[in-house]
């Protein structure tokens, strides 16, 4: 496995990967179960696995999240080493990265300007800004994402259909801890009491799989939020439609339960298909 630090050096590794089929992971580190299955389904489709590791600062709105994210590379390159990841890309600082970017223009239909659009303003436009650097440098024929940011999941969907046409985009399915608790990096800051009330975020989502067969959006997502209060600080409780998270009133449409909530000072979102 390779690591390396700066673009030329990431350029001069890609050179023995020209005739091979790229698999790219990016992430931000602090890599957990969810991060290593990314990593294994890249390797069962591609050739050539390429993950990069970088704490974006453009996609953070709250200084102290960023500043707070944790960090441990020497633990995430041993992980990769035992997948045996090709090479993976920590860049130096960002200065590394945004030097010299041509900024892009997406128009994202609105899926950026609902729930963690709301909540975490201009997130989107950072992913995005990084994303676009990532995807031109690396050059992937295959990028994969959780679907525990399933927003997010949906923003890269979009922006590569117009601007990156020969990257396919896949979205692998949520890890969850014996418990249910999706696997985030922001796990790590939870503070051990807090542990069990995360675990009620996905037994509420849970909740209103079951109460969508009976009852209506509005009902079910009053409700939820109503049960959030007593053990959280709930940001939303919504659901939507999966391609366009348009909210729909029918339940003819394949839908997804969303939340975000903070417990203690740790902001965590999950969502399942609810039909
Ligand atoms: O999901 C993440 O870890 C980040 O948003 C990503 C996709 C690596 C962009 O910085």
């Amino acid at each position: 496995m390779k690591v390396v630090h700066t673009i030329s050096d990431l350029n001069n590794e890609l050179i023995n990967y020209k005739s091979k089929s790229i698999g790219f992971v990016p992430t931000m580190g602090s890599l957990h179960d969810g991060h290593i299955s990314l990593v294994q389904n890249a390797l069962l489709k591609a050739e050539a696995v390429i993950v990069s590791i970088f704490v974006n600062p453009t996609q953070f709105n709250n200084t102290k999240d960023f500043n707070n994210y944790p960090i441990d590379y020497d633990k995430d390159l041993e992980k990769l080493d035992k997948e045996n990841v090709d090479v993976v890309f920590i860049p130096k600082s960002a200065a590394e990265i945004y030097n010299n970017e041509k900024p892009i223009k997406v128009d994202l239909n609105g899926i950026d300007e609902v729930m963690e659009g709301v909540h975490r303003k201009g997130h989107f436009d950072g992913v995005v800004r990084v994303l676009n650097l990532l995807f031109l440098l690396v050059k992937p024929h295959y990028a994969f994402f959780g679907e525990k940011d399933y927003q997010q999941l949906m923003v890269v969907k979009s922006m590569a259909k117009k601007h990156f046409k020969n990257i396919e985009i896949i979205g692998c399915p949520t890890k969850r801890d014996q418990n249910g608790l999706a696997m985030s990096s922001r796990n790590l800051l939870l503070k051990k009491e807090d542990h069990n009330r995360a675990i009620k975020l996905i037994k509420l989502l849970e909740e209103s799989k079951l109460m969508f067969q009976t009852y209506d959006h509005k009902s079910i997502e009053d409700y939820c939020m109503s049960k959030l209060k007593k053990f959280s600080i709930p940001e939303y409780f919504e659901i939507r439609e999966i391609d366009c998270l348009r909210k729909v009133g029918g339940k003819t449409t394949k839908q997804r339960a969303f939340v975000a909530a903070k417990i203690g000072d740790i902001r965590l979102i999950d969502n399942i298909e609810i039909n």
